[in-house]
């Protein structure tokens, strides 16, 4: 059955007109779904597809993501799982239209944004910006590639793209409306020449840039005050028909912090109150899927990486199956059909999920005795030196004898290092907490050092998406206070294609240390199923020369999404790295997914029974903020220096409230420009909900208005006074700072009363 009164017919019209977005010349309000074709089995695509129709939806939205396609410069690949042309005809098949968001920049905690690994290589590489003409050059290049696949669908030549969007929410990022304008034209130059264009910023930054013929789009999350968030708007742009590009209906999850859901009330709210005013949206996302392989992003600061399970909490769930907020939409969109319009079926229910009973690892592949050929290196350089782009990298270097204990300092690891002496575990680093140092102990002969180091994925957010992996800097050697330098290293690489794996040297399990290992299973029958990773370290999946993802035992998810499609009748291959050693590791498939069990004791910013004492400190400025939505500016009479500032909160907007809720905080130097927060850090905040809801405290510089710092609500709810204390990492020229209280409907905890303090020394945290 087809959601339309008639096929899609050749050569039709769509606009953003007067107040309207317009079909053919008639109202259409998009109701759209956003799916990432490589975060689906190519196989499912087609159900995914028609489960988003099912869903009360006439349009699917995805992005294009430029380093799924150009995995190494000027090597395009269209293929297959990357067929996109045969994505955007399957919508078509299925009668709905499609928004494409090509890029080249797209964020969705996606491995830099979608931004090709190799760029790296330059040293001095800017991104999203005409300033850099390698830059500029790569993105026209990969946006024509994008035409040639893609512009022939355009509606006005008989496909379905209804909308082509113009780079991704830039007002977060810059204010160069000639960088945009730039993307348009080629956007233009590629093929694209009759669609309607447009671009999606927040309401608190649409209007840091311009670019004209482009139409304009908010996004914002679950439970979002609609009216508040398109009130200036629509003073900037009076005549624009209302939409919201992105309507948050989850959120993703991160390494070792709690899961995040989104409840169906306030959801399902404010999709009602848009549908009410005829707004149209588009759901990010209707399904998320899964980040297979290495393609998960991060965000910072501080550093967060996102886990490879994509579920989002969306109304359809990682596996595919709908869940309560599903039912919730389609019964409401039900009501608010366009003209012609008619709800479809579901489609036929996908197979159970299978159990796989335990599968025993015998064969074992060391790291130690996989190294391969070195590289030689005078300093020991990030990974995209040595042209990998993702997995992991070992450096090496002979130290001499000592005979008392040494100090490793490593200048900044990407992500997470293993440090062995003479293949005997000394400790880790973890970029997550600015670890840098272990302790050394002293050894009688030479000893040979290995630093393996494990990345995780790129920053896709943010000024820190230049990040490059492996080792950044220099590595020191402290003996009594002195730091000596290592250089002349050899350089190991481990890249994470499936070919990589399946060579390496499998011998019966023996031995200790980070390693592969390997097995193989038997399946009478397949369908999807969960790898319980539970009893691992950290590391990668590969099942039949497919890349699951990571896996790390902290959480919140322990468990990988295997796809059916991906499993065999007869014999299946398993290889699993991890960096921990196992004595008898097994795996086994599991129906239903874990996502949140978080085991890492590192989340709040206190210490059991420490406290904050300020009776000594003068605030730099106090007073009240009024009671109202948007950013709050307070100025100093002059100017300040420090590097250590605290924010108290003194009081609630409502008189009774004793949380404290702060969406965002930001310095502003002797300019009145926000201080770059790369390297801030929390070194202190009285309370902070993690269980309930992700909102520690160094939420309020994670550049996400959305995601917000709020005192704990589950259990006890501590009372008035709350604090945070922040290090800026160096002295800075202080004229005031800007706050953004919560966006949502929710008016919990939004500060009145509060006091700032600002000095160049440590407070007194005891
Ligand atoms: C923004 C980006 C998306 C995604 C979401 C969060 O809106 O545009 O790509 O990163 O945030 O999931």
């Amino acid at each position: 059955m087809l959601f339309f009164t008639s096929e899609l017919k050749a050569q039709q019209t769509f606009t953003a007109a007067k107040n309207q977005f317009e079909l053919n010349g008639k109202p259409f309000v998009i109701r759209a779904a956003e799916l990432h074709y490589p975060r689906i089995p190519k196989e499912y695509w087609e159900h995914r597809i028609q489960m988003c129709k099912a869903m009360g939806m006439n349009t699917i939205c995805i992005y294009l993501f430029w380093n799924l396609h150009e995995q190494q410069q000027g090597v395009y690949d269209f293929s297959g799982q990357n067929d996109v042309a045969a994505f955007v005809k399957l919508v078509q098949k299925n009668g709905m239209y499609c928004i494409v968001r090509p890029g080249p920049y797209v964020c969705a905690e996606w491995d830099m944004g979608g931004l090709p690994w190799w760029l790296l290589k330059k040293d001095d590489i800017q991104v999203r910006t005409i300033q850099d003409e390698f830059f500029m050059q790569s993105a026209a290049a990969y946006l024509k590639k994008a035409g040639e696949q893609l512009a022939f669908l355009q509606i006005q030549k008989g496909g379905n793209i209804i909308m082509v969007q113009v780079e991704n929410e830039y007002g977060v990022w810059g204010n160069d409306g000639t960088y945009m304008s730039k993307i348009r034209d080629l956007l233009r130059s590629s093929g694209f020449d009759k669609v309607q264009l447009f671009r999606c910023d927040w309401a608190s930054n649409f209007d840091r840039y311009k670019v004209d013929d482009v139409a304009s789009t908010l996004n914002f999350g679950a439970g979002a005050n609609i009216e508040e968030q398109f009130k200036k708007f629509k003073t900037f742009n009076p005549d624009a028909p209302l939409m919201c590009s992105e309507y948050w209906t989850g959120w993703f999850d991160q390494w070792g912090r709690p899961h995040e859901t989104r409840g169906v009330e306030s959801f399902l709210g404010s999709l009602k109150d848009m549908m009410d005013r005829k707004i149209s949206f588009s759901l990010y996302m209707a399904h998320g899927g899964t980040s297979f392989g290495q393609w998960s992003g991060a965000n910072a600061p501080p550093y967060a990486p996102t886990v490879s399970s994509y579920d989002y909490d969306a109304p359809i769930n990682e596996s595919g199956q709908p869940t309560e907020k599903f039912y919730a939409i389609r019964n409401l969109l039900g009501n608010y059909l366009n003209e012609g319009e008619t709800m479809a079926p579901l489609p036929e229910a996908k197979s159970e999920l299978i159990t796989i009973p335990a599968i025993h690892f015998k064969k074992k592949a060391i790291l130690s005795e996989n190294t391969g050929t070195p590289k030689l290196s005078i300093d020991p350089k990030p990974m995209e030196y040595f042209d990998q782009g993702w997995g992991r990298i070992l450096y090496r270097i002979e130290l001499p004898a000592s005979s008392v204990e040494r100090t490793l300092k490593i200048d900044d690891v990407h992500d997470y290092a293993v440090i062995h002496l003479d293949n005997k575990y000394i400790g880790k680093l973890d970029r997550r907490f600015n670890e840098t140092s272990v302790r050394l102990p002293a050894f009688q002969k030479s000893a040979q050092l290995d630093i393996l180091v494990e990345t995780t994925g790129r920053v896709n957010y943010g000024k820190a998406i230049i990040d490059r992996k492996g080792i950044n800097g220099k590595v020191y050697l402290n003996e009594g206070g002195t730091d000596k330098e290592l250089r002349n290293w050899k350089v190991y690489n481990f890249p994470v294609d499936a070919g990589f794996q399946e060579k390496l040297k499998y011998e019966n399990l023996k031995g200790t240390g980070p390693g592969w290992y390997k097995a193989e299973f038997t399946l009478k029958k397949t369908a999807d199923t969960y790898l319980d990773m539970r009893g691992w370290g950290k590391g990668m999946v590969w099942i039949n020369g497919q890349n699951l993802g990571r896996y790390w035992k902290i959480g919140p998810t322990q468990t990988m999404f295997v796809p059916g499609t991906w499993l065999k009748k007869g014999t299946n291959t398993i290889i699993v790295f991890d960096l921990d050693s196992h004595a008898n590791p097994v795996v086994n498939g599991i129906t239903n997914p874990i996502f949140e069990m978080v085991s890492d004791s590192s989340l709040l910013h206190r210490k059991e029974g420490e406290t904050l004492n300020l009776a000594d400190v003068k605030p730099v400025a106090e007073g009240s903020f009024v009671n109202e939505p948007g950013w709050k500016e307070v100025k100093f009479p002059g100017t300040v220096r420090g590097r250590y500032f605290c924010l108290e909160a003194l009081s609630a907007q409502s008189p009774s409230d004793p949380v404290t809720s702060l969406a965002e905080l930001e310095i502003m130097d002797q300019h009145g420009k926000a201080v770059s927060a790369i390297n801030w850090k929390v070194l202190y905040a009285d309370s902070e909900e993690v269980i309930a809801s992700g909102s520690s405290a160094d939420k309020i510089f994670d550049l996400q208005e959305s995601i917000i710092w709020q005192t704990q609500k589950s259990g006890k709810t501590p009372a008035h006074p709350h604090t945070v204390v922040i290090d800026m990492g160096e002295n800075v020229t202080v004229s005031g700072f800007r706050a953004l209280p919560r966006t949502d409907k929710s008016k919990s905890g939004i500060i009145k009363e509060y006091r700032f303090y600002l000095q160049e020394k440590q407070f007194d945290i005891k």
